[in-house]
């Protein structure tokens, strides 16, 4: 394969790749040699072109220190290239075998009370680790070396969802390299000492070396400075980690595509140093899980919010591992894809920017911790519905990949994402308010059931395809960013501000101007006189979406419903709402159009939502957090004056909409996330590229039926 240079990272990039790459994790060291040719004869049938192996095969690939032993995965990459199908390699780096740890224990992994992780799972060891980076330089070098003349092993994925079991770590080598990482960002300690307050209850430090991990509420809580600067590091370190497996492979092969598979994200500046290094990003979907884990709204909602999430960081995505059935470990197990959903979810995610496919995984295990994570075929060997169903979405995207490949998803209203430093703020100090995701997620999750056009995109992306822009309470406002939505709105564009928005410094430091800070109220026309905490109708003071998780040691305990004594409501249209988690009074420049006022109490009065005309666009400033309600409503009054409609009208429930384009071509995916046939109104003329029939007006789908129209130009 020739590969492309990738362009910059930007929501609107298509894959660099000519073919849509679709197949499975595959993991031939689990099974009997004796099944490898069936497998392979049976995966090019299905139609698949590409398999993802060895990322947990270290032991396998040097079973004694110094010791490489290919033969294994020669002979599974041989076989499969006599059916046609190509391989990915992994870097194994999630999983050193016991050899490593036992000669080098320092590498383990610490946790904020000091112990070690012990050798038996996987992402045990630490990825900050000098000792460790070395060890994984060398085997990520025994390995390209070994396949840079191999044509079958067309790319590779670094390691597997770095950070994804956790990403912080305590050990004592991570403590020193902090120190380098400060001393390199700051220079001098006095510049720290500033950064960080060491004013603020005797904090200061004379020398980078008494620096120590933070460690919250051990006994009370860190500078927020201190808190920030350590993911800063974390992300740092783990795109160098990456970085030195990257230049490895780039140097022996520079054909080879390199991604990663990102699962939590956790300590992940993907547009940063760790996502310019690749070629493109992987996501796995696992759309079940995550919605149980996070409860964001049903599963189907949170899979297009999660690759909408994804797709804000470097533009269209490869799945490396989509979900295609009942999956568990030891300690749960999630819903089950019904027959047709897989094909749905899979397709989803193609709706949303996803240029490969790759189902996990080949084959379920019969031993180890994931005896329940299904497969494409079953552990008896036979291939079920779930093969049925992933040779029917294999077959029907290889028909259509020339028109699917090089479009990017349309979005009229873009959510600011994709930011790690507003990101971290948050968690740096979040006083029991909604993240900014957990905020934007309500207006995700309106225009998803209604079919709005919706995604995230950084501000230094291209904002022009945008119609609307909204910042969801982004406190690290940056000023590099002040030109780029001054001229999105100049030009036509509506952004939309939010409370708090700009009011930290890059040090987590307030900002020592009226609230937004002198760019954001010039601007909006908007400054902040007061603010102060406000608890939803029934709530507890806790947002629905807060997961003491996301917060770690800074979860406070849930509050009983009982403490909600105040309530403040504002109107907005001819509607009052109730208010959420904060108020904003707000003064206003005389060029500035209240839309909403506060209702009741003492704020009775002051304006709580606002406008301002700026050239051929708007600035509105909301002095408050979302609510479903508000979310609804906005969208009604601000968005639609924006140009913001839905893509169908009238979408029935449980229905998804989404458009890929080109210059040339525009596909609309619809598809059905219910169990049940639906008819979809509305539907503009063109031609089901899954079916080849003409549509216009009505549209039959059955239960988890899709359909991609090729829509009339
Ligand atoms: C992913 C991981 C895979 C497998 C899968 C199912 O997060 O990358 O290795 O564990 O989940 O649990």
């Amino acid at each position: 394969m020739n590969r492309k240079k990738p362009a910059p990272l930007s929501v609107w990039r298509p894959l660099n790749l000519d073919h849509f790459l679709l197949g499975a994790p595959h993991y031939p060291e689990h099974v009997d040699e004796g099944c490898w040719r069936r497998d392979a004869e049976r995966m090019a049938a299905a139609g698949v072109n590409t398999v993802r192996m060895g990322e947990f095969a270290w032991h396998i690939f040097e079973p004694r220190e110094g010791r490489f032993e290919f033969g294994l995965f020669d002979r599974a990459i041989e076989i499969l290239s006599q059916a046609g199908i190509d391989t990915i390699m992994c870097t194994p780096t999630a999983t050193p075998p016991r050899w490593l740890t036992v000669n080098y224990p320092e590498v383990l992994r610490v946790d904020i009370n000091g112990r070690a992780s012990s050798h038996g799972s996987r992402q045990h060891a630490d990825t900050t680790s000098p000792v460790f980076r070395a060890h994984s330089r060398r085997i990520t070098r025994a390995m390209a070396e070994h396949y840079r003349d191999n044509p079958r092993v067309i790319g590779w994925q670094t390691d597997n969802e770095l950070n994804t079991t956790v990403s912080e770590t305590f050990a004592p080598s991570t403590r020193l390299e902090f120190q380098k990482y400060l001393q390199n960002a700051y220079g001098t300690i006095e510049a720290l000492n500033f950064a960080w307050g060491g004013h603020f209850w005797a904090t200061a430090y004379d020398d980078f070396s008494q620096i120590d991990l933070p460690r919250p509420l051990m006994p009370s809580y860190p500078s927020p400075g201190h808190v920030q600067d350590y993911h800063r590091f974390l992300a740092a370190a783990t795109a160098a980690f990456q970085h030195d497996q990257v230049e490895i492979l780039r140097a022996a092969n520079p054909d080879w595509f390199i991604f990663h598979n990102l699962g939590q994200l956790a300590d992940i500046d993907f547009r940063g140093q760790f996502g310019q290094d690749l070629d493109f990003i992987g996501f796995d979907i696992y759309p079940m899980l995550y919605d149980e884990m996070r409860r964001t709204g049903g599963h189907a909602a949170t899979q297009a919010l999660h690759l909408d999430i994804c797709r804000a960081y470097s533009g269209n995505f490869i799945v490396p591992e989509q979900s295609s059935g009942f999956g568990s470990q030891p300690g749960f197990s999630t819903m089950t894809p019904e027959p047709g959903e897989m094909r749905r979810m899979a397709m989803t995610s193609v709706a949303r920017g996803a240029d490969g496919v790759m189902f996990f995984r080949w084959r379920p295990a019969h031993f180890g911790a994931e005896i329940y994570w299904m497969g494409v075929i079953d552990h008896d060997d036979v291939p079920r519905r779930r093969y049925d169903e992933a040779s029917r979405f294999f077959h029907e995207i290889a028909a259509i990949k020339d028109k699917v490949l090089g479009t990017v998803v349309r979005m009229d209203l873009g959510i600011a994402g994709a930011d790690f430093d507003n990101q971290e703020a948050h968690k740096t100090y979040p006083i029991g308010l909604p993240s900014p995701l957990e905020d934007a997620t309500l207006l995700h999750r309106h225009c998803y059931h209604n079919g709005i056009a919706c995604g995230f995109i950084h501000p230094e992306d291209d904002l022009s395809r945008l119609k609307a822009l909204y910042i969801p309470h982004w406190v690290m406002w940056k000023d590099q960013w002040n030109d780029a939505v001054e001229t999105f709105v100049r030009n036509g564009g509506t952004l939309i501000l939010s409370a708090l928005s700009g009011t930290r410094d890059e040090n987590n430091h307030i900002i020592r101007e009226q609230a937004p800070g002198n760019v954001l109220a010039a601007l909006s026309g908007v400054k902040v006189v007061e603010f102060g905490r406000v608890v939803a109708e029934g709530g507890s003071g806790l947002f629905p979406l807060f997961r003491p998780a996301a917060m770690g040691a800074y979860a406070p305990p849930p509050l009983p419903a009982s403490s909600v004594e105040r309530k403040y409501f504002f109107t907005l249209g001819n509607e009052e709402f109730q208010a959420s988690h904060l108020y904003e009074l707000l003064e206003t420049a005389p060029d500035v159009e209240v839309l909403g006022a506060w209702s009741n109490r003492f704020a009775a009065g002051s304006p709580a939502i606002t406008a301002r005309k700026v050239g051929q666009g708007q600035v509105v400033y909301v002095g408050t957090y979302l609510t479903p309600q508000l979310a609804e409503k906005l969208v009604d009054v601000v968005l639609a004056k924006a140009g913001i409609a839905p893509l169908l009208p009238d979408l029935p429930a449980g229905v998804e909409v989404s458009i890929r384009e080109a210059d040339d071509r525009r596909l609309m995916f619809v598809l059905n996330t219910t169990e049940t046939p639906v008819m979809v109104p509305n539907v503009p003329a063109g031609v089901d590229l899954l079916t080849g029939k003409p549509v216009a007006g009505a549209l039959q789908l059955e239960a988890y039926g899709c359909a991609v129209i090729a829509l009339n130009l």
